[in-house]
Order: C-alpha cells, then structure tokens, then sequence
C-alpha cells in the first residue's frame, strides 16, 4: 500500500512520523473517513469543510488548499487501486518538545491512507441490521470536533462486542448522544428523530445528507434529543457514518425495536442515500 506522509507518496513499510508528534503524545489532531464507491469520493466537499473546522476550533490552519487535499485523495484511490473502500486522513499539530502548550509555529503532520472494502455498499449487515448496546457517554465536551481521541469510542465498541453486539449508542442525561463512530436516529410514526447539532455530537456528514434527502422525499424529520426509553419503543432505528452510510439497527440492550427487522424507512434513507452520493 503506498500511503501519503507530509508530501510524499511512500510504501507503507517506509512511512515515518515523529515520535515526538502531538498527536501520538496528546491527541493534538483532527481526522476525516471518507468513502469511496466505484473509485468515486462520497462527500468530499462536506469532509473537507469539517476537517477546516476541526482546524479551526484548535488554532490550526488548513495544511493546504481543498483542490490540493482532493489531488491527494484522488492519486492515494489511483495508486491503490481503490475500487470500494475509505480514505483515511489525519492533521495534527506536528511534532515539538513535549509542553502542554502549543508550540509556536510547528509543522502539521499530514498523513493519508486508503483501506480496501469490496462490496462497501452491499454490506450483509444493512440485511441483518445492528444490534446495539447502551453505555453512558464518558467523553469530552468537544464531540464537534472530530480529533483523534478514540479511546472511550473504542472502548464501548469492545463492551459491544463482548455482549454478543455489533456497536454502543452513548448516552447522556437518559439522552442518546450518537453511536460510538456514527449519528444515531429513530423512526416513530413515521417521524424521523435524531439529535439536534451542538458541542455534544459529531456534525456528520451523511447525516447532513440523509436530512436533506428526506425532506426533499417529504419525510417528516425532528432534530430534537430522544430518550433511550423513547428508542426502545420506536418503530425504527438506524444509524449513518461514512463508513455504514445508513444502517438500521434492530435491538437495543436485546430489547427489539419495532419489528426488531430493518425498518422501511431506514432501507430506504440507505437506497436514496446510495443513489443520490454515488
Ligand atoms: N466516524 N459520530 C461519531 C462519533 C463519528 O466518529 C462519526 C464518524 C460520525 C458520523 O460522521 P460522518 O457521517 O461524517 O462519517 C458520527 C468515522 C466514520 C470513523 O471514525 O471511522
């Protein structure tokens, strides 16, 4: 695999970055996951504009023009050979002493890799749905800002897995927050639920996309807090990242939602979404 590393292109094996680096010592940095379908970017446009405000809400600046960060994109899908699959990028504040501090002009640290998925968008799980389940929301303040501290996320994934489930919806105040690397909804009613935007989420890309396509598809939509009680007796639930796109879920801590099968509406936000994005 040849990765991208502050301007070059290099195998993987060769790739170098400082120990020193804030983001290894701090999780001084900022990442973006965006898809790719058929060689083709999903979303750049949206990816790139929340990577400049992660930036910008830590003082960094972009490391370089948005036509510049698509080249990249483009020739790391080249390269690889990237039919299906992600893109991963990560900007951090670069490497200094270590000082809590930010050190005064320090480089960033620009990294990109490609992950390989065939069959991204026929994922069997879209079928069989997600089961999920509950744990409380232990994490900063700051979920806007899309940095690389995973460590609570990641953990909640192995609590998931160790109770026989795919992921964990986070909750805070007896309110969802979002799932541990997705936005998380309900369906009642024919209503569509999820939480308004603020400090206490991440402003997902796909989330913004699946709003505007279901209200140009006259769906009804609510951007409001829901309860966990409110999920467990929902008719549908679902979740949306860049990674899942829309993917419904089924059973929340084993209690199944509605018909505790993927919902109509969820299958199809996912159809529209698939359609609309590729
Ligand atoms: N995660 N909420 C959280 C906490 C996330 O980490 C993500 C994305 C989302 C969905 O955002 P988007 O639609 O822009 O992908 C919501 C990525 C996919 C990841 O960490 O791999």
């Amino acid at each position: 695999r040849t990765v991208y590393v502050n301007g070059e292109y290099v195998p993987e094996e060769e790739a170098k970055v400082s120990v020193f680096d804030r983001g290894f010592l701090f999780a001084d940095g900022v990442y973006e996951v965006t898809s790719v379908l058929d060689g083709k970017l999903i979303d750049f446009d949206g990816h790139a504009k929340r990577l400049e405000r992660s930036l910008n809400e830590l003082d960094m600046d972009m490391p370089m023009g948005r036509d510049a960060l698509l080249d990249i994109h483009r020739e790391l899908v080249r390269r690889n050979g990237i039919g299906d699959g992600l893109i991963y990028l990560q900007v951090t504040r670069g490497a200094a002493d270590r000082d809590f501090a930010y050190p005064e002009g320090a480089t960033p640290t620009v990294v990109l890799f490609t992950q390989a998925k065939p069959g991204l968008a026929d994922a069997p799980l879209a079928k069989e749905g997600m089961k999920i389940i509950s744990i409380p929301d232990l994490r900063w303040g700051r979920r806007d800002i899309k940095t690389v501290q995973l460590l609570y996320p990641s953990m909640g994934k192995m609590a998931a897995k160790a109770a026989g489930a795919h992921d964990a919806w986070m909750v805070e105040d007896d309110h969802v927050t979002e799932g541990t690397s997705n936005n998380a909804y309900i369906v009642k009613d024919g209503t569509i639920v999820t939480r308004h935007l603020g400090n206490e989420i991440l402003h997902g890309i796909t989330r913004a996309a699946v709003l505007r396509f279901a209200r140009e598809a006259q769906m009804q939509v609510e951007e409001r807090a829901f309860t966990l009680e409110e999920a467990k007796q929902a008719d549908e639930a679902f979740v949306t990242s860049a990674s899942t796109f829309v993917m419904p879920v089924v059973s929340i801590d084993g209690v199944a939602v509605g018909e505790g099968v993927p919902g109509p509406v969820a299958t199809r936000l996912r159809d529209i979404y698939l359609e609309e994005s590729r």
